[in-house]
């Protein structure tokens, strides 16, 4: 049986419970959202997303922030990074981000997700404006040059298939919500342009 089979079976029915998602955001204060954050590896994407949420932390806003590397340890471990695995990890973390956002968080999410395919997948699932793309706009030469983990380094000598930016396609996001010049500028002022767009939003 098939994940589709799944869905179409006849003999689940959706439940509507009671308590709502506005119930749950209002107990919390806040609108929820889903801040996208794509990028190649070693662009910045954890990174950023961890220092804005200490900041929304700081302003007492609930939040969560699903990772790439350590979902990978879990939710989704049976997945490698072939195409279809992509796809099947960027369904599963667009399926709890939406969760998440019905509990009312605010959700920081920090994944390749390299295909414009499937980020519009996970932007359909969420209501009109709750969905924001983050660019976190590295260039391939400088995060070849950063290669934190040194994947890089062993992508290029051919012992990691399928890596992204060397022989696995990263598709720059065409209109993205927030365009973050993560090659140049500091931490600091990313998460500052971050804050701005959530305040001018009427996010926080
Ligand atoms: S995604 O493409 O499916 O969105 P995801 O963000 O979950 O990727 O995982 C990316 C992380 O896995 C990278 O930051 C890197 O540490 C690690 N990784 C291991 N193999 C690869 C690979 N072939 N391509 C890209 N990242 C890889």
């Amino acid at each position: 049986m098939t994940v589709k089979d799944v869905v179409k079976d006849e003999n689940i029915v959706w439940h509507q419970h009671s308590v709502t998602k506005e119930t749950r955001s209002k107990l919390k204060k806040q609108k929820p959202a889903v801040l996208w954050f794509t990028g190649l590896s070693g662009a910045g994407k954890s990174t950023i997303a961890g220092a804005l949420e200490i900041k929304l932390a700081e302003l007492g806003y609930h939040t969560y922030l699903l990772d790439g590397d350590n979902v990978r340890h879990g939710l989704c471990q049976d997945l490698g990074f072939s195409d279809h695995d992509r796809q099947e990890n960027i369904r599963r973390i667009g399926e709890l981000a939406k969760l998440m956002a019905d509990a009312g968080l605010i959700v920081l999410s920090a994944f390749i997700s390299p295909h414009r395919v499937e980020r519009q997948m996970v932007r359909e699932l969420l209501p009109e404006g709750e969905f924001l793309e983050v660019f976190v706009n590295t260039s391939l030469d400088e995060c070849e040059k950063r290669d934190p983990k040194g994947l890089y380094k062993k992508a290029r000598a051919g012992e990691i298939k399928h890596f992204t930016g060397i022989d696995s396609e990263y598709q720059s996001p065409v209109n993205p919500e927030i365009d973050l010049p993560a090659g140049s500028e500091s931490i600091d002022v990313l998460v500052e342009q971050c804050l701005g767009e959530l305040r001018d939003r009427e996010i926080i």
